[in-house]
């Protein structure tokens, strides 16, 4: 439960956190090693929650200030939490590591944000191709199988954590794997950048492919540090342009991750400066006008932004229009936008309009999902 009380002005310099969806599939992925040192690693739910999971497995956690190690001298499935798994849909990214190293996995269907279906057939039909063999339970899901090796194609259907997936499922896998429509996020390049530091080859291609050639091994030890999280950032950006004195810088913004959303905040009428080293000056903006926009796979305008920039267009003068091609269940956060006062309409569960400006009230309302 949040209580805010509204009516502040906020000035002075935020620093943007590490990662959260790019800190799930790394420590994932760290399972693959002995020993790993993880650094800038978010302190929230979803990690805590993760590493719960971990800790069930065996693993030795040490998690301090940001900085995260890892031992996985002693990992194993023994005591695997599966009730913890239904929590997050980050643990899905167990499936590859723990699949490499035991030959066998049965896990929950994941949890996460009511905000669609969620399917995992990309995961699934991946991994089958490469040569799991999975037996869907009604709850859980059981893969075993030994990795064929040779030259495999997989298709991730731009889904983020299949892509995660399948890239981790391939790096130690003798043969060649081309990812068709993979998913190119930033945490998914941070991903790949982590698993190259290991030794792994990859290569992440204009046209959404990814190449990953398989290696005898990886290194044992790692270290790394985690990127920062430009949808943290991009949360900022609408506080500054809304709720700032006179304006708020952003230490880490990721401006080159947010190419779309800022591309739409400054068609919107929202001021602010690249003030370089990464930092982001965001003015008070007034006179906001309403514009209409897609959520996208990267680099388009990222879901995870939607329901923030909603709020924007809801102080924007005119009738917004909002399509989430991404999620069917994404737009129902409005309602607790109109106890607000707001007026959104929500025309189906892919698209809204949202008229504007309206002066918001306090009120008690709900988080359809975390974003929002
Ligand atoms: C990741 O979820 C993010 N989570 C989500 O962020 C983000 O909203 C989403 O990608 C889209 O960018 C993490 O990275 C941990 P999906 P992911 O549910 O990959 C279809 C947040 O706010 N699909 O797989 O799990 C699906 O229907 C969270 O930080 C299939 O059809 O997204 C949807 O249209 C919320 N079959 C799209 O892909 C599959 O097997 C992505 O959905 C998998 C997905």
């Amino acid at each position: 439960m949040l209580k805010i009380t509204g009516g502040q002005h906020l000035s002075g310099t935020v620093e943007i956190s590490g990662s959260k969806n790019a800190s799930l599939p790394i420590i994932a992925a760290s399972l693959l090693l002995e020993k790993v040192t993880l650094h800038n690693v978010p302190r929230i739910g979803d990690i805590f929650s993760l590493l719960e999971i971990i800790v069930s497995l065996g693993v030795i956690v040490d998690f301090t200030g940001n900085r995260l190690t890892m031992d996985m001298t002693a990992i194993s499935l023994r005591n695997m939490d599966r009730e913890l798994m239904k929590k997050i849909r980050a643990s899905i990214l167990l499936l590859s590591p723990l699949l490499y190293r035991f030959g066998t996995v049965d896990i929950p269907f994941p949890g996460g944000c009511n905000i669609g279906k969620r399917p995992i057939d990309e995961h699934l039909n991946g991994l089958r191709e490469i040569g799991y063999d999975s037996v869907d339970g009604s709850e859980s899901i059981h893969l075993s199988g030994t990795l064929q090796a040779g030259d495999k194609n997989l298709y991730a259907g731009f889904a983020v954590t299949a892509t995660e997936n399948l890239i981790t499922a391939n790096v130690l896998r003798s043969g060649k794997t081309r990812i068709h429509l993979a998913a190119i996020e930033p945490h998914v390049v941070n991903l790949v950048d982590f698993l190259k530091k290991q030794g792994a080859n990859i290569t992440i291609n204009y046209d959404h492919t990814i190449d990953i050639v398989g290696v005898e091994n990886i290194n044992p030890a790692g270290e790394f540090s985690i990127g920062y999280d430009y949808i943290e950032s991009g949360t900022f950006v609408v506080f500054g342009a809304l709720c700032s004195e006179e304006y708020i810088d952003i230490h880490h913004a990721c401006i080159s991750g947010l190419t779309s959303f800022l591309g739409k905040c400054h068609e919107v009428g929202v001021r602010f400066q690249d003030l370089g080293n990464d930092t982001l000056r965001v003015f008070r903006s007034e006179h906001l006008k309403a514009v209409k926009f897609q959520t996208n796979v990267f680099p388009g305008f990222p879901t995870d932004l939607q329901s923030v920039f909603c709020i924007l267009l809801s102080q924007a003068e005119g009738v917004s229009r909002v399509q989430e091609i991404m999620f069917e269940g994404r737009l129902n956060f409005l309602v607790e936008l109109e106890k607000m006062k707001g007026h959104p309409a929500l025309m189906n569960p892919h698209e809204a309009l949202i008229f504007g400006p309206t002066h918001l009230r306090g009120a008690t309302v709900s988080s359809w999902d975390l974003r929002a």
